[in-house]
């Protein structure tokens, strides 16, 4: 029955499990260990836990079992594995997966971290990375050989918001027995189709939308009964990246309000992504719904929305950057995103900082281009905050 119901239902219900107190909010299990009745039980339990047992929450937990078989039912995978955060998720789903000399494709339009572990920490392992541009189904079937073991890209780029075709880049992988991996942040579980669209393995930094409101780090795999339990769970329960049951509870609770908040925040998105597009302090307006984005039917196809980040880039550079930070006065400085509260960052000097010149400039990372994580704040005020910003470049 849980199989038919729609996504925003199962965000509030699926997994729920109610102790014997029969209570209405899921109850937060902060225990790192369980007691066994006698230690052929504890025995037992070691060789094989039931679905209802528990050994050490590394290894899992009621609360954090409770979040992974929400969010599993939400995107519609089979099972997931919930971890310390989105990074914990992007290298535990990786590592589990590879090692020394096998060969991945990917997207080279990455978030700084997801880069570093592509680039510098696979490859320290004997790993070879073929980086390739994501929108370009070509150059990815121009990678993807034989003994491909894996292939992985952000569907939604992080600054750039380039829209990868999953669809399209899953068949290229698939016909080599190569797994797709997607990080799908930018896409938010809302208006995911992920696994629809032919991703294998789905990670999400919970530490986003799922919590969205700026309290816990967390992260999620999600994939098949096979590659959670036989390679990701092994590899994450021996090496350490468990979610805190505490962090389980709190994501719990961002499930329930997700849809609502995901869909605010992308109809306020539009509004405002089509409200200064063309504005004459800017190069350019980042938005997948937009008309003039390059991969606007691909998003359309595979998200139900724009999701909730927009990207402008301002003519001046960096100086002209920050003026606009410095006068905004509702959207603030950091460098989350997904939050309820609108957030601006500059990626160049912050979340791409590591970057070198040139590969900033063949990313699209300029000095002038600022990333607004769009928030719950009226959509009005935001445009005029932004517009008043720009009239202080
Ligand atoms: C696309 C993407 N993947 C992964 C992460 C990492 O998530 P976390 O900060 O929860 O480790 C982020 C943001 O930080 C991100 O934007």
């Amino acid at each position: 029955m849980t199989k038919d119901w729609s996504p925003r239902t199962k965000s509030v219900h699926s997994g729920t499990r109610r102790s014997q107190y029969g209570e209405m909010s899921e109850a937060i299990f902060l225990t790192q260990g369980f007691v066994y009745d006698s230690p052929e039980q504890a025995e037992a339990r070691f060789i094989e836990s039931g679905p209802e047992e528990f050994i050490y929450a590394r290894y899992g937990n009621p609360t954090v079992r409770m979040f992974e078989d929400r969010i599993a039912a939400i995107e519609g995978t089979e099972d997931a594995f919930a971890t310390a955060s989105g990074m914990a998720a992007v290298s535990g789903a990786l590592t589990s997966m590879l090692k020394a000399g096998d060969h991945v494709v990917s997207a080279k339009a990455l978030f700084g971290s997801c880069l570093y572990i592509l680039e510098d920490v696979l490859t320290r392992y004997g790993v070879e990375v073929t980086f390739v541009d994501g929108t370009d189904l070509a150059a990815w079937k121009a990678a993807v050989r034989d003994d491909t073991k894996a292939v992985f890209l952000e569907s939604v780029s992080n600054p750039t918001l380039e829209v990868i075709d999953v669809k399209g880049v899953a068949e290229i992988a698939h016909a080599k027995g190569a797994l797709v991996v997607v990080d799908n942040v930018f896409a938010t579980p809302a208006f995911s189709k992920a696994a629809e669209l032919g991703a294998d393995v789905i990670v999400y930094s919970a530490t986003k939308h799922i919590d969205g409101q700026g309290r816990c780090l967390g992260g999620v795999i999600c994939g098949t009964k096979e590659f959670i339990r036989k390679t990701a769970e092994p590899y994450l329960k021996h090496t350490g990246g468990a979610l805190s049951p505490f962090n389980a509870w709190v994501m719990l609770k961002g499930l329930e309000t997700l849809h609502l908040r995901c869909n605010a925040q992308a109809e306020s998105a539009l509004f405002i992504a089509e409200a200064l597009e063309g504005h004459n302090k800017l190069d350019r307006t980042l938005y997948p719904y937009l008309n003039s984005h390059p991969q606007q039917s691909v998003a359309k196809e595979q998200m139900g929305a724009g999701g909730t980040v927009i990207s402008l880039d301002i003519q001046g550079g960096k100086d002209a950057a920050f003026r606009f930070l410095n006068a905004l006065g509702i959207i603030l400085i950091s460098n989350n995103l997904g939050d309820s509260k609108s957030i601006v960052t500059h990626p160049a000097t912050t979340t791409h900082q590591r970057l070198s010149d040139e590969k900033r400039a063949e990313l699209g990372i300029t000095d002038g281009l600022v990333r607004i994580s769009i928030g719950l704040e009226d959509k009005s005020d935001l445009l005029a905050d932004i517009r008043t910003a720009l009239d202080a470049v």
